[in-house]
């Protein structure tokens, strides 16, 4: 890292951490300054090669915080060990970029940043839907273009939603908001394809039919699918939710998208790779009233070849969680990762993060992900240091 992307806060901390970009707000900085941490923030805004942040790391560290864009291996885990470290934090819910076996095998804590996510990313995944179910992107740019000549019955014809079915792959947090968004804003029934049940899902499902049968209104109706062909055969509407491994690494495939709707539409917010982005550009272009929308591409910031050429695909640069709160929020949960395990805290074991968000966080590390193999002992308040 050259000494003129480098930005210092706290230079008198006793303990070093290293963070390869600049994170918004405050509050993080405070939460490592009270630990007694000089902070070393990576201004670049290039995404920093595993040479640079082994730079960066140097001969002591003490704790990192991380970006999905960057491969946390072996090598970065065995030189943040090396360096004394004992603590890392991805800046971001999803940890695929991590090799936590590896940072396990080193005895580091991985932490990430769940729970301030949620909304946020499902309201954009809402976004995308409307933007591409309503063809918002060309049509703004016909008007923009001076093409609007008057009113027209057949101008930009999309796809009405309501009481129409959403599918839903991977129904954890961010997948069972949108779900709720979709159901309860606009009538749909879902179905959903996840490897567990989420029973609170299908409760809440339950209990809005039996609200909307108590108005006369028709019920909505939930599914859990035997399949992802079952889902993608019935739904209008289906949006990607699940984590990247290996077992849904191009889940959404040319022969399943063969399978989907002609007119359905197709949203991801998880993560690339999760789509085979080559058979979707073929798909779309053989199915122009077949629509997507994308806050993420398989080779980011790559598009593979016709992508960007679709009218009928609506893309954004992997800006799901990108509002002031999550992301401020986010730098709060990665900043109390790395102080708890540096302050020698406990790990919360618990899903709920929101105390750490509140102006007396609880003494412990907010989301280790590696906790349990790790033997961390779990908070409670009575064994909270004082
Ligand atoms: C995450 O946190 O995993 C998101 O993709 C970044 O917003």
């Amino acid at each position: 890292m050259s000494d003129n992307a480098l930005k210092v806060y706290n230079p008198s901390g006793s303990r070093r951490v290293v963070v390869t970009k600049e994170l918004p707000g405050a509050r993080w900085l405070e939460i490592l300054a009270n630990a007694d941490c000089r902070v070393e923030i990576n201004t670049c805004t290039d995404i920093l090669s595993a040479g640079e942040i082994e730079e960066a790391i140097g001969e002591r560290c003490d704790g990192a915080i991380g970006q999905l864009t960057e491969e946390w291996g072996q090598r970065l885990f065995d030189d943040l060990k090396a360096a004394g470290g004992t603590a890392y934090s991805n800046y971001a819910v999803g940890y695929n970029n991590v090799d936590v076996d590896a940072a396990t095998a080193q005895g580091i804590p991985v932490g990430n940043t769940p729970g301030v996510l949620t909304e946020t990313t499902a309201e954009m995944a809402v976004a995308l839907t409307f933007t591409t179910a309503r063809r918002l992107v060309e049509a703004d740019t016909f008007m923009r273009g001076g093409r609007f000549k008057g009113w027209l019955p057949s101008l930009f014809l999309g796809e009405i939603l309501w009481r129409k079915t959403v599918g839903v792959i991977g129904a954890g947090r961010i997948g069972a908001a949108y779900a709720r968004m979709m159901v309860e804003g606009h009538k749909m029934n879902l179905i959903y394809y996840d490897l567990y049940q989420n029973k609170s899902l299908e409760d809440y499902v339950a209990a809005y039919g039996a609200f909307l049968r108590s108005q006369g209104e028709k019920p909505v109706s939930c599914r859990r699918a035997d399949s992802v062909e079952e889902l993608l055969r019935e739904a209008d509407l289906v949006s990607l939710h699940p984590v990247l491994d290996e077992t849904t690494r191009h889940l959404v495939n040319a022969e399943r998208l063969a399978v989907m709707k002609k007119n359905a539409i197709l949203v991801n917010s998880s993560r690339g790779p999760v789509i085979d982005e080559t058979a979707l550009v073929a798909h779309c272009q053989q199915h122009p009233n077949f629509r997507v929308g994308l806050d993420v591409c398989e080779d980011e910031p790559e598009m593979k070849p016709g992508l960007a050429e679709l009218d009928n695909v609506v893309i954004v640069p992997h800006i799901a969680s990108a509002t002031i709160w999550t992301r401020e929020g986010m730098a709060t949960l990665a900043a109390g990762n790395v102080a708890g395990i540096l302050m020698g805290y406990p790990a919360w074991y618990d899903k709920d993060i929101s105390p750490f968000l509140s102006d007396h966080p609880p003494k412990a590390a907010p989301s280790i992900v590696n906790a349990k193999e790790l033997g961390l002992p779990a908070y409670t308040e009575e064994a909270s240091p004082l």
